[in-house]
């Protein structure tokens, strides 16, 4: 079986974090965020992965390399972004693509049963189906409301006020061949969500109600979401073992003195000072923190420096090699700049 996982968004609402790494593989619980997707996928039959890239291209080929896990993985780059649905136009247009494949969102972490989404597509003799995960607060999402049979009916994206359903587009499709060739055109951006799907409707566009874990990590409050869930077991993944408060210390990490979680993620080779907390936060590799400090509910990108006494307050985003004075402070919500320095 085939996929195709879209990865070359910017990522825009995850910056400054995505100014360096590639959303689809920052590191999530310490691992590059694609190597969930690509162990579920696997579980799921699928042996070769076409990864469409774009913006910083190379950060995901040197990251994942050319084979995971017995997952052929092949890349596709977009001279310039051509949307969601553009790039699988050029996979096809490269030759690449078998009679019927998965096409993903490279941003979300899921336990949902895509076998069982191949054999409803395969049931209902769909052109298209797409899986649709309920929510709780629709606004941000495409709703998908479906008739009794599970032919969609509409594709609302993204719109606010009551909405006729909470099932919504859960960024995971299973498409013909056919789809791709008639409806989407050739050299120039293409967006699924917004020209293909609605232009499905009535032609074999059909729902499939997904269960079972679902977030889409592209918003920061969302990615410490998944983080939170991720150490706590829920969705199942190959993580190592959690420590006694639920956190992850990553090789070479020096924490001797420091009070580390609840809920908290060390990347590689990363050092916290004595009398140092560091509460449901995510430090990626190489971050040092200096003695005496407080960092929480914030992610620090790789290789932040953090002087003695600092604060950083909940929701920051610190970018990668920024450096925090000595008591200085990162308010609450704050975005600091890759290399950037806080007094
Ligand atoms: P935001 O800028 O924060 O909205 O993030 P994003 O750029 O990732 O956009 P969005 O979350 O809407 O994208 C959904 C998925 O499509 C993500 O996995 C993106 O990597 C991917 N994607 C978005 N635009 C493009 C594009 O132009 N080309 C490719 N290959 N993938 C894209």
């Amino acid at each position: 079986m085939q996929a195709l996982v879209l990865a070359g968004g910017e990522g825009t609402r995850l910056r400054p974090l995505t100014r360096t790494v590639p959303k689809p593989v920052m590191p999530l619980a310490g691992r590059p965020f694609l190597t969930f997707m690509l162990d579920w996928l696997r579980g799921h039959g699928v042996d070769e992965v076409i990864l469409s890239c774009g913006f910083l291209s190379d950060g995901v080929h040197r990251v994942l390399g050319d084979i995971y896990q017995g997952v052929r993985l092949r890349y596709v780059t977009e001279p310039e972004p051509l949307g969601t649905a553009g790039p699988v136009r050029l996979a096809l247009d490269e030759g690449l693509l078998e009679e019927r494949l998965l096409v993903l969102n490279g941003d979300v972490l899921t336990d949902m049963d895509l076998s069982a989404e191949l054999d409803a597509h395969r049931r209902a003799g769909a052109s298209a189906t797409l899986a649709l995960t309920a929510v709780e607060d629709t606004s941000s999402y495409g709703v998908v409301p479906t008739d009794e049979r599970g032919w969609v009916e509409a594709f609302l994206e993204k719109s606010p006020g009551p909405a006729p359903t909470n099932r919504i587009n859960a960024g995971a499709y299973v498409l013909q061949r056919s789809v791709v060739e008639d409806i989407i055109p050739a050299g120039r951006p293409v967006s699924f969500e917004r020209e293909v799907f609605p232009s499905l409707i009535g032609h074999g566009l059909h729902g499939w109600p997904a269960e079972g874990y679902w977030v889409d990590i592209g918003t920061p409050e969302r990615y410490l979401e998944a983080t939170y869930d991720l150490l706590s077991g829920r969705p199942k993944s190959a993580l190592p073992p959690r420590d006694e408060t639920g956190s992850l210390i990553g090789a070479g990490c020096l924490t001797a003195g420091a009070h580390i979680g609840p809920q908290s993620v060390l990347g590689a080779h990363c050092s916290v000072g004595s009398d140092s907390a560091v509460e449901r936060s995510v430090l990626h590799d190489g971050v040092v923190v200096g003695a005496d400090c407080e960092i929480r509910e914030s992610v620090l990108a790789e290789r932040v420096q953090v002087g003695q006494g600092a604060r950083v307050e909940p929701g920051a985003l610190v970018g990668a090699n920024a450096r925090v004075a000595p008591r200085g402070l990162v308010e609450a919500g704050a975005r600091v700049e890759p290399g950037e320095k806080v007094g």
